[in-house]
């Protein structure tokens, strides 16, 4: 069988939407393979699968004739020049680093389509009124260091110098393994791009949720997109004996954040946000001694940032409350904070006309549920995301799944979207 043009970076004369589908799937799975975990996918920021995905898609940049590189906050791109050298660009792109136990498309089906979206139009980049720039962002989920978006705001020039002495689960900070990977710490303000260098970014991404399911619609266009604030908290109480200690003078933290996990649950519910405890540790964690220590985690989210602030209080004062009325400690510190942004009209038109493009008539408009890298880029240009639906809405684990007809109809959307905005600026 002949290779696929995705893999010879040969021009697409075939136009067999679906095959190039097929490609750029099989491309994901390509990536899916480069994994820390053996039954499973893990890639994390900085470590050495890291490494090894932005090498691959440097590769299949470079075969298309993309000038590659990598930036001082691990970020992998490739441009193609537009009608004279040194244009602003328009970027494509989302993330290649994964959650724990991940799927296969979150952020990678973003940065293969952008590739092959640039594989497409690399015979007529010479006519495009802005160069042509594809960005794998390196640290979108934060699953390393418990930050998010931290080699998108670097390119934002948003970076925090409190960022280096950060750790990992090993204790390896931020710092030390940006030096393992090759990066100068010195130098991470040079991943910054100035606002006059782009003309917009655009971000295909899995929708992670089931709202395009329900519709029965292959895409969307994304409106706005919510900002997480995400915490690291304590329940402190005191370690004793199992049997030995009555109930009166327990002060059990594990008892103490149970009741405080149900609350985050509840609260979210009554105020239409949406909060998550995800990750959860009792101290010192033996069977026979009452938990004298709880670490967890919270992420809070709603469409409008003034609503999710108020659920972060709401759940702050109802904990205290209730952590003190049983001689606990409660202490919550903020580990990251996104701004919601709502993405740009102009493009959001284009991202429309686009998928109008592709047979729907009128494109289903959705808030992101979820972060994406578009949220930081949102500070130094404009940003617009379409959305792909994914089976069951299921994402963050390893059951997540497209079907090549919506991601090739995803291709056709994100390729016109480029072509209509290079129209509307010609
Ligand atoms: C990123 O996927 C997030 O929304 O947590
Ligand atoms: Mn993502
Ligand atoms: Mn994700």
């Amino acid at each position: 069988m002949s290779p696929h043009p995705a893999q010879t970076g040969a021009v697409n004369c075939a136009a067999d939407p679906v095959s190039d589908a097929r490609g750029v799937l099989d491309r994901c799975d390509e990536l899916a393979a480069v994994s820390a975990i053996e039954h499973g996918i893990e890639r994390v920021h900085l470590s050495p699968e890291h490494a090894r995905v932005n090498e691959m898609a440097a590769a299949w940049m470079a075969e298309i004739g993309m000038r590659t590189w990598r930036d001082q906050a691990g970020n992998q791109w490739g441009r193609l020049e537009g009608r004279e050298p040194g244009l602003p660009a328009l970027v494509l792109g989302s993330h290649l680093d994964t959650v724990t136990d991940a799927g296969r498309y979150d952020g990678v089906l973003g940065v293969t389509s952008a590739i092959e979206v640039a594989r497409r139009l690399a015979p007529r980049a010479c006519e495009l009124p802005f160069a042509l720039e594809v960005v794998a962002f390196s640290d979108e989920e934060g699953t390393r260091f418990s930050t998010a978006l931290m080699g998108s705001f670097a390119v934002a020039g948003n970076w925090h110098e409190d960022w280096w002495d950060r750790a990992d689960r090993d204790g390896t900070t931020v710092r030390e393994a940006a030096e393992a990977f090759g990066l100068d710490p010195a130098r991470v303000h040079e991943a910054a791009r100035r606002r006059e260098e782009l003309v917009g970014y655009l971000e295909l991404h899995i929708e992670q949720g089931p709202h395009l399911e329900a519709a029965d619609r292959p895409l969307a266009v994304v409106t706005s997109i919510a900002g997480a604030r995400r915490f690291t908290g304590r329940v402190v109480g005191e370690a004793r004996h199992a049997g030995g200690t009555p109930y009166p003078k327990r002060r059990d933290a594990l008892v103490g954040a149970s009741e405080v996990v149900l609350a985050v649950e509840r609260l979210a519910v009554e105020r239409g946000g949406i909060a998550t405890v995800g990750r959860l540790q009792a101290f010192p964690g033996g069977v026979n001694v009452v938990p004298g220590l709880v670490e967890f985690s919270l992420d809070v989210r709603a469409e409008h940032d003034e609503d999710r602030d108020a659920l972060v209080e709401a759940i702050r004062a109802y904990a205290e409350q209730f952590c003190a009325g049983r001689g606990l400690e409660f202490e919550l510190s903020e580990v990251h904070n996104a701004a919601g942004v709502y993405c740009d009209a102009g493009l959001v038109e284009s991202v429309t006309a686009a998928i109008t493009a592709t047979g729907d008539a009128e494109p289903l408009r959705i808030w992101s549920r979820a972060g994406h890298d578009a949220m930081a880029i949102a500070a130094i240009a404009p940003v617009a995301m379409i959305f792909v639906r994914c089976e069951d809405g299921i994402s963050h684990a390893p059951g997540e799944n497209v079907t090549p007809a919506d991601v090739a109809a995803g291709l056709d959307a994100f390729e016109a979207a480029v072509l209509d905005l290079a129209a509307r600026r010609s």
